[in-house]
């Protein structure tokens, strides 16, 4: 018994309350002999002073109980090509008060009849402009997940987006399946996409949405700690990169759509934009409004988790 309490509370992790609380907890609740038990509660009570000293030392020299993942400070140098770059400052985060309630979403939690509707995989030279001026011509502003390459081939077209008021947020660099959190092809991929941004607008984006949808919590806590982005998935699939079909794309969307949902479609298919005005129109005409995603994030009804 003392040594599975002495395992307990020397265990490679250090001291913990936790494992205190128990042992106490446990003594309490058994029926030892009253010699036995004395003794069991001189020793909990050496532990407890052991454990308290150890921890004061620990705080004085500044030591953290919990490592978090790999912070991302920079990026690599070498941009795909082999092209040397400067290094990539990680974005600062955004604070604590200023975070979401959650770190992913795939819809949101409203009152009111708003949507996001987003378009992932651009910009598009030949397609975004098309859908800029459909887009425009309704006074609906969208959320565009850009891909960091095709960004920084097109600053022009990001400006666009946000002059006109469009959210620009990130998808890779080149529509990388992430993979561990702080691993160096992730922390890559995002950081050099957020400073291609960053570049053309003056701004890096609060967003991210991981390509196909592949994330994990332990990603997503990464994400939204180091790197000030919440993740994004979505509720509406339109599947239009799949059927590539304008009368389908409109039939997906309309009919899934409810308050508080992230619309999925990508401004890379002409099939895609040639079946926006008429979605956008029977959206509108049923009641709905369209959000940045991160506007409709900041309306989320629902309780903060993660935190
Ligand atoms: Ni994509």
């Amino acid at each position: 018994m003392r040594s599975r309490f002495g395992i307990r509370l020397f265990s490679a992790g250090g001291f913990d309350n936790r494992s205190l609380l128990n042992a106490i907890l446990l003594l309490d609740a058994s029926a030892f002999p009253d010699d036995r038990l004395a003794f069991l509660r001189s020793m909990t009570r050496l532990h407890t002073m052991v454990a308290a000293g150890a921890l004061a030392v620990l705080a004085l020299s500044g030591c953290r109980s919990v490592s978090p993942p790999d912070a991302a400070e920079t990026a690599p140098r070498t941009a795909p090509g082999g092209q040397r770059q400067e290094s990539v400052r990680a974005a600062p985060g955004r604070p604590a008060a200023a975070r979401p309630a959650r770190d992913r979403y795939r819809e949101v939690q409203v009152d009111e009849p708003v949507v996001a509707i987003t378009f992932d995989d651009g910009p598009n030279p030949r397609q975004t402009p098309l859908l800029l001026d459909i887009l425009k011509e309704r006074g609906i502003r969208a959320t565009f997940f850009v891909v960091g390459r095709s960004a920084a081939a097109h600053p022009a077209i990001l400006q666009r987006m946000v002059a006109e008021g469009h959210e620009v947020a990130n998808h890779t660099w080149d529509h990388a399946t992430l993979g561990e959190a702080g691993s160096d092809e992730t922390r890559r991929q995002i950081l050099m996409t957020n400073e291609a941004i960053r570049a053309a607008v003056g701004k890096g984006p609060v967003l991210i949405r991981p390509p196909y949808g592949r994330t994990n919590p332990t990603l997503d806590r990464w994400m939204a700690r180091e790197l000030g982005l919440t993740v994004v998935l979505w509720s509406v699939d339109s599947s239009d990169w799949k059927h590539r079909d304008p009368i389908r794309v409109q039939a997906e969307i309309v009919r899934a759509a409810k308050p508080g949902s992230i619309i999925l479609a990508h401004d890379i298919h002409a099939t895609t934009v040639s079946a926006m005005p008429a979605t956008l129109d029977q959206l509108q005409a049923r009641g709905f409004r369209f959000l940045t995603v991160s506007e409709l994030i900041a309306r989320d009804r629902s309780p903060r988790i993660g935190q």
